[in-house]
């Protein structure tokens, strides 16, 4: 079987963590006789460079011709005093996920055993957490019409607009639904009906939708209470599903439950087309972090588990998936820290080596 992927390593830390990524796919190769077509580009600053805009038409065409994306990461502070909408890094990532319809973003937060100390939480309120957000991606503030800075009554106002239809609510829904059905079949769905119309009309319809999936226990949380849960009694949660602007902030306050950003993988994944298959890209839930980049001290496990994510849910490689999750674990049960999740007593190794103990563990 051959698969095809298109690795997009982006700027900063990108292409360090992405180069690691590649060991273990070249692994899967040589020892599961799996065979990769692989192509690479740019996006970001460093395609901004390049061809003065953070991802080309061809390459969001290209991510719809593969059986998998992986994305590393991008932001240069070189671009931080541009124009939004014009050239900004980051539009790659919004770009992709608005053009490819890439409405489902998966953003697990699991604790792993051997760093529960890691947490900023005491050990017993994180260890053996293993949660899952489920963030839409595609509508909400971050796209509604109209927006903008105009001139209204002799001062500039600041205009964005939060819509979700009812099928944008629902799609999503559906997804968090099925993974609370095959996880522990717990769902919670924040936002905030108290305040926000899209949010009254969120609960309902994810309300609406409970007799369809029998097995689910729902509830529902306003986002600032969900906020405050999260750091109470994070064990309380399985499966949450919000909109692209509270998932934004929940998802980063959960990774922290796990002691660093650096660990955590993500998947997002567009609708289901007639033949079963789904655009989908995998990216590691932290950002190119330019101040450490080109050091080596960057953490890959982030990267190396979304490559885990993409096994699992575009290539339904489960084993393979399980296998590489395995051997990040066992790297992490040996005392193998990157500098982020070092103690004092840890001996901190590079990137690279983080990389090499991983293949190591994998054999
Ligand atoms: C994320 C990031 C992005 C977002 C930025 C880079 C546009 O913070 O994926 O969480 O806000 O969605
Ligand atoms: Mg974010």
């Amino acid at each position: 079987m051959t698969y095809k992927l298109l690795l997009l390593p982006g700027d900063g830390i990108g292409p360090e963590i992405m180069m690691e990524a590649k060991k273990v796919l070249l692994w899967l190769e040589k020892k599961q006789g799996i065979t990769f077509e692989i192509s690479e580009d740019l996006v970001g600053a460093a395609s901004i460079d390049q061809h003065n805009v953070p991802v080309r038409d061809d390459v969001v065409e290209a991510c719809r011709q593969v059986d998998a994306v992986l994305f590393g990461a991008v932001g240069h502070p070189k671009y931080d005093g541009v124009e939004y909408y014009d050239r900004r890094p980051e539009l790659a990532i919004l770009k992709l996920r608005k053009e490819l319809d890439l409405f489902a973003n998966l953003r697990p937060a699991k604790v792993f055993g051997a760093l529960a100390n890691a947490s900023s939480l005491k050990s017993d309120l994180v260890s053996g957490l293993d949660l899952m957000i489920v963030r839409e991606t595609t509508a909400g503030v971050y796209f509604g019409e109209p927006r903008g800075i105009e001139q209204r009554d002799g001062q500039r106002i600041g205009i964005n607009t939060h819509t979700y239809t009812e099928s944008e609510i629902k799609r999503v829904a559906e997804i968090a639904y099925s993974l609370s059905e095959q996880r522990a079949g717990k769902l919670c769905s924040m936002e905030k009906a108290n305040v926000m119309d899209a949010g009254k009309l969120w609960r309902e319809i994810v309300e609406g939708m409970k007799s369809d999936y029998p097995q689910v226990e729902l509830s529902h949380m306003y986002a600032d209470n969900g906020a405050m849960q999260l750091v109470r009694q994070p064990k309380q949660f399985d499966v949450i599903v919000t909109d692209n602007l509270f998932g934004d902030l929940l998802s980063d306050l959960a990774s922290q439950l796990t002691g660093s950003l650096g660990l955590l993988p993500s998947a997002t994944l567009g609708p289901k087309k007639s033949d079963g298959k789904f655009v989908a890209l995998y990216e590691p839930v932290h950002g190119s972090a330019p101040d450490i980049a080109g050091q080596g001290k960057a953490n890959p496990i982030a990267m190396i588990l979304s490559l885990a994510m993409l096994l699992k849910y575009s290539l339904k490689l489960d084993k393979e998936a399980e296998m590489v999750e395995k051997a990040v674990e066992n790297v992490l049960d040996k005392g193998l820290r990157t500098a982020d999740i070092a103690t004092p007593d840890s001996k901190v190794i590079s990137t690279s080596e983080m990389g090499d103990a991983i293949v190591t563990a994998l054999n």
